[in-house]
């Protein structure tokens, strides 16, 4: 099955652009409801929005501040839960160790925090339900997930509490700085990236977060024999990363379906907005690439 089988949800399906947590609607602004200690940090992020910095990384940004009220339960995690895992942008090199230092033990059976825990890095966490699912089926790995919407850093706070997670972290902070100024190279056991924003016009395509030189950034900071799983339910946007990831000569591509895509993993939990994707015959293409090993 190959990407071009398969059919595209119609761009102008409102439900669609609901369920994938972003409508591309560059006029709304950043919520007047987020908390003073979140703003600090995203304050910096957006900055860059209209600084006209030449570094191409930073001229133009993957995603739109959304307006979006936290709901009591989010500002109540976040209030009561951020301080120990909610992490800063410092803009420094990251204590990976550190920052996973305090988690409970309890329930899991490998000792937390060994340094040969493994990392895994997610991008555009949403909502975080994926997210949480995955951190709970293994608890062996230690997750730092990033997300810049902050009821979406709510949310997943609110289910780490309640699913008394402790292998997760999270950030609120555009995550190309992240990875470009606080992620070390050949650090990273693995990278998620899932359903990130399909900019589905053509001249919002610039935005798309996959694009040759993240992906060359963010390959040299997998560690060799580290993997990047991403998906997608764009095809046009799924065979764009193909292609760009195909053409990055320090990864190898893993898939064994036709064009290169993989069968989901069984960690990656099916959403319910794929659920109803699938029933109404659109595709989803998981791509599963290694990094080499020298
Ligand atoms: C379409 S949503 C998908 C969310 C989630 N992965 C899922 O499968 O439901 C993409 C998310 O990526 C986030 N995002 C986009 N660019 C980002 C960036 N550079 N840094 C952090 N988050 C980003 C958006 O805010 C949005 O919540």
């Amino acid at each position: 099955m190959t990407a071009m089988s398969k059919k595209n949800p119609p761009s102008n399906d409102q439900s669609y652009e609901q369920s994938n947590h972003q409508s591309n609607d560059q006029s709304k602004t950043q919520s007047t409801s987020e908390t003073p200690r979140l703003r600090a940090s995203f304050e910096e992020a957006q900055k860059d929005l209209g600084s006209g910095t030449q570094h191409y990384l930073h001229r133009i940004k993957s995603f739109v501040l959304r307006t979006g009220r936290l709901t009591p339960g989010q500002a109540k995690a976040i209030e009561t839960l951020g301080p120990q895992f909610l992490l800063p942008y410092t803009g420094q090199t990251i204590d990976w160790e550190k920052s996973f230092q305090n988690s409970e033990t309890s329930g899991l059976s490998t000792p937390i925090n060994q340094k040969s825990r493994p990392k895994i890095l997610e991008i555009g966490f949403g909502m975080g339900e994926t997210t949480a699912k995955i951190a709970a089926t293994r608890p062996e790995d230690d997750f730092l997930a990033i997300e810049v919407h902050e009821p979406g850093v709510g949310a997943l706070l609110k289910l780490i509490g309640e699913q008394g997670l402790t292998n997760l972290r999270l950030m609120r902070h555009d995550a190309v700085e992240v990875v470009e100024s606080m992620i070390p190279d050949d650090y990273l056991d693995g990278v998620h990236v899932y359903f990130p924003d399909p900019w589905h016009k053509k001249r919002h395509n610039k935005r798309r977060l996959i694009q040759p030189e993240f992906v060359a950034l963010l390959s040299s900071r997998i560690k060799p024999g580290g993997y990047w799983h991403l998906a997608t339910d764009w095809e046009e946007y799924a065979i764009q990363m193909m292609e760009v990831l195909s053409a990055e000569s320090s990864l190898i591509i893993t898939g064994a379906l036709a064009g290169g895509y993989a069968e989901r993993p069984s960690y990656r939990p099916v959403t319910k907005f794929e659920n109803r994707g699938i029933r109404l015959g659109h595709g989803v293409w998981d791509l599963v690439f290694k990094k080499q090993i020298n």
